[in-house]
């Protein structure tokens, strides 16, 4: 095993900021001192950089059959675009078909990721079916890492669980230590609206967000807030894309429940305006929940700085807007003529911590701590992978990133990594970037130089949810 000495970065956790050395040995952090002997394998001076956990993004698609169409990206596109961008963890949802038991999901996901993944991974567990002889796969689950489970309150054709149903799964997850995530949104009221628009001759990609109305989505986060209330067991809402839905969870933390909020970079950066007309090109800002007007996001970037959000993860669900780029097939395209039939989705695994670090420290004077709180401490916290990950710490694994202020870098789908043609974000500037990136001791980026292996990935046994 190789050694690394990382010299006189500025050492970033979520609560210090102090100027180190940091011996790997390994793929564990070994030590951390000021004047480290200097005898190592490899030594790196780090002076004016930041020296910061590698990244966790907790919420990624890798190549999802969606029905119509797979997103873009695989285990080793996608896994060697987030190392780019400085996240060197992702947990991905192995989704349960209906009629078919959840560890079916979880052994075709594993034979998809570990062969692939660049960075190590983990997952949680879509529940799309749950008859009650089914409820024990959740107890094993947990015990074998997968410690969350998402449900859905929309998509009725292939996810959506009547409240029952949920409410059975949370008390199930309540009493195994289990955490449960939530896609809040009224699956019903949307789906009237959509075949209403598109009854009308309504087809164009702006329509998608005018059928999935705010309301509807702070109404379904009440609900299962509610629900998780009553089955006493914390909940997670993954991507809040409106201020209203953000509300209900800042009301519910002030009533004291265990109730955390996931926001993205696609409701952080992006905004209605930008597909408000009938183009087909708005199919490229195509995700559900939508991305919703301008107005949303100061109020998303504000509840991140004061804890009613907690974590910025992607939703990474990559579709391409023409087809037989690298030779895949029609994708978004799949849309023209009726909005309904764009596979929902955005790419930004790539550039989350770009987009935060811009976003929250660059233009709202975020502390580092902060940046790095979102957007790796928090998920290692909630997801069961503290300290082991999340963190710079003596026995942590050796996933460090070099964070270089001084290190401009302008997103263009040009020059992404990500497996798809387009980038939702293309000629923002970053005013700094990773110049290097550690994932369990290998050095697997450096200077935008892809220096790892697919396969080098290993997947998470993760421990149960810990509160913040
Ligand atoms: O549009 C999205 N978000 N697609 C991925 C599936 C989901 O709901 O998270
Ligand atoms: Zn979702
Ligand atoms: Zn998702």
């Amino acid at each position: 095993m190789s050694t690394v000495l990382i010299r006189n970065g500025r050492i970033i956790t979520a609560t210090d900021d102090y100027v180190a050395d940091v011996l790997i040995d390994g793929d564990k952090i070994k030590l951390i001192g000021s004047d480290l002997p200097r005898s190592a394998d490899r030594v790196i001076d780090a002076r004016g950089k930041y020296v910061i956990p590698g990244g966790i993004d907790c919420h990624t698609h890798m190549e999802l059959n969606v029905g119509a169409a797979v997103s873009s990206d695989d285990f080793e596109t996608g896994t060697i675009a987030a190392a780019h961008g400085g996240t060197t963890t992702i947990i991905d949802f192995p989704t349960q078909a209906r009629g078919k038991s959840m560890h079916a999901a979880f052994d075709e996901w594993l034979a998809k990721a570990e062969p692939k993944a660049a960075i190590d991974f983990g997952f949680h567990m879509i529940i799309s079916y749950l008859p009650d002889d089914l409820l024990p796969e959740m107890d094993t689950l947990v015990r074998e890492g997968v410690t969350s489970f998402k449900m859905f309150t929309a998509y009725p054709d292939r996810l959506q669980l009547d409240d029952g149903t949920i409410f059975k799964a949370m008390q199930r997850a309540g009493a195994n230590g289990g955490f449960v995530m939530m896609h809040a949104e009224n699956g019903s009221v949307i789906d009237y609206l959509v075949q209403k628009f598109i009854a009308e001759g309504k087809t164009t990609p702006n329509y998608h967000l005018l059928s999935r109305p705010h309301q509807a989505e702070a109404d379904a986060t009440q609900r299962v807030i509610l629900l998780a209330e009553l089955a006493g067991v914390p909940v997670y809402i993954v991507h809040v894309s409106s201020y209203r839905a953000m509300e209900e969870i800042r009301a519910a933390r002030d009533r004291g429940l265990p109730v955390y909020g996931e926001t993205c970079p696609q409701y952080l950066w992006l905004a209605y305006e930008q597909y408000a007309d009938d183009s087909f090109d708005g199919a490229r800002f195509v995700c559900s929940p939508p991305i919703r007007e301008r107005a949303n996001q100061e109020p998303l970037w504000r509840a991140l700085a004061t804890d009613d959000l907690q974590t910025v993860a992607t939703d990474h669900c990559p579709f391409c807007m023409h087809e037989g780029f690298k030779g895949l097939p029609k994708q978004k395209e799949l849309g023209i003529g009726n909005f309904a039939k764009i596979p929902n989705g955005v790419p930004g695994v790539e550039n989350r911590m770009h987009l935060v670090y811009q976003g929250g420290v660059v233009q709202r004077g975020w502390s580092m701590n902060r940046f790095v709180q979102v957007t790796s401490t928090a998920p290692a916290k909630l997801f069961g992978l503290f300290p082991r990950k999340g963190t710079i710490a003596v026995d942590s694994d050796a996933d460090v990133v070099l964070w270089d202020p001084q290190r401009p870098y302008t997103i263009r789908a040009a020059t992404h990594f990500m497996r798809v043609d387009y980038n939702p974000y293309e000629g923002v500037t970053i005013d700094g970037s990773p110049s290097l990136v550690i994932a369990r001791g290998r050095v697997i980026f450096e200077n935008d130089q892809f220096l790892g292996k697919p396969g080098q990935g290993q997947y998470l046994k993760r421990g149960t949810y810990a509160p913040l």
